[in-house]
């Protein structure tokens, strides 16, 4: 495995120097994905993953102190700086966290602290007390007040927001979330449906529903890795038991889904109808290896080695020449094959910064795990 990790690694930074220099001449502007021929395609700092790029350049800077990644991480951090202040989105824990979290804790900058106590501020203005949890879009008239799986993981930015101010609002409001989703989100097989629209009269549970998911009844990849990730993160953070037991429930059913092929990179919805002939979302393997690792550190129970060995076999995948890019290629992207929204027709295989994160993350902490022993 070592020499996975290394060959992962030198090619991640390899890909996210070339990717950083080719955008330094358009100084508001994040990588998105790419064109079919490989081309570019950059968002604007409102985007949902415009934190993801700075936030990989700060987990390898802090793997190598290598200070050209430094000055790279802190140039793509400054540019969403303004975010700090957006009321319209759930998704400032993504943007804000991955990128001024990581810069904070790297380098203790209490400018970075300042725009997190703020990005938290404004996130927490999306929290409806009666109903306890935070809305996710605004613009879906098809909705009442929708919540998505992928809400769970914004609340890190609660927490880490909670520990740098002492402010226990935060801790509230990202418990209540995490706890009412249990409630809402799962089904009795523990996949968890995409959207469930709460009633501002009752303040209850509407319906289970889809937006990027096959189906209102199906268990869309990338949103059983989000409630995963969540579930471990929030566990980590609280402490509570029943957090660790959701994280365990929903690793049982991505483990033992029949639809999950041999090398672990799930196709993007495990009841997609046409599997095997469907795409793989190389961003759910991502996100679940890294949350997977954390869990066979976080379980205590003789199934922490079924977690470990699962990641372990989704970071080979991810770092063979299936899904790992050339370097040059791809446009600066590490992984190929990553799936955004295909109900939609929208990032179908494509590369994803999100995916390029979580693979860092997870390389990160497999080989600190190494290093400890
Ligand atoms: N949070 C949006 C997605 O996972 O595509």
């Amino acid at each position: 495995m070592s020499s996975v990790i290394e060959k992962g690694l030198k090619r991640s930074i390899e890909q996210s120097e070339f990717m950083a220099a080719s955008l330094m001449d358009q100084p508001d502007r994040l990588p998105k994905t790419t064109e079919k021929d490989g081309t570019l395609v950059t968002s604007d700092t409102h985007w949902w993953c415009s934190g993801f790029f700075s936030g990989t350049l700060w987990m390898l800077y802090e793997a190598t102190g290598n200070e050209t990644l430094k000055k790279y991480a802190e140039n793509y951090t400054m540019r969403i700086e303004k975010e700090q202040y957006a009321l319209d989105t759930h998704d400032l824990g993504f943007m804000m966290n991955c990128s001024f979290g990581n810069g904070y804790r790297i380098t203790g900058n209490e400018n970075y602290k300042k725009i997190l106590l703020q990005s938290a501020r404004s996130l927490a203005t999306r929290y409806n007390e009666n109903i306890g949890v935070i809305r996710s879009w605004d613009n879906k008239p098809k909705w009442m007040y929708p919540v998505i799986i992928d809400n769970l993981m914004n609340l890190e930015l609660l927490e880490n927001a909670y520990k740098l101010s002492q402010d226990s609002l935060f801790d509230k409001i990202a418990n209540s979330h995490a706890t009412i989703t249990i409630t809402n989100h799962f089904r009795p097989d523990y996949s968890s449906c995409h959207v469930v629209d709460y009633d501002t009269i009752t303040n209850k549970a509407l319906k289970m529903d889809t937006h990027q998911g096959y189906s209102s009844t199906s268990a869309w990849a990338r949103g059983q890795a989000w409630g995963l990730y969540g579930y471990t993160m929030m566990y980590r953070e609280t402490g509570k038991p029943e957090y660790l037991e959701q994280a365990r429930k929903v690793a049982r059913f991505i483990k033992n889904h029949p639809n999950l092929p041999s090398d672990k990179v799930p196709y993007w919805d495990f009841d997609a109808p046409d599997i095997p002939n469907t795409p793989r979302d190389a961003s759910a393997a991502a996100v679940m290896a890294s949350a997977l690792i954390e869990l066979s550190q976080l379980d205590k129970s003789e199934e922490a080695s079924a977690w470990f060995d699962l990641a372990e076999a989704q970071i080979r995948s991810l770092s063979s020449p299936d899904y790992l890019a050339e370097f040059g290629t791809n446009g600066g992207f590490i992984l190929k094959h990553s799936v955004g929204n295909l109900n939609k027709n929208s990032e179908v295989d494509v590369p994803l910064s999100y995916a390029d994160y979580y693979y860092v993350e997870a390389l990160l902490r497999l080989k600190k795990l190494q290093n400890e022993n």
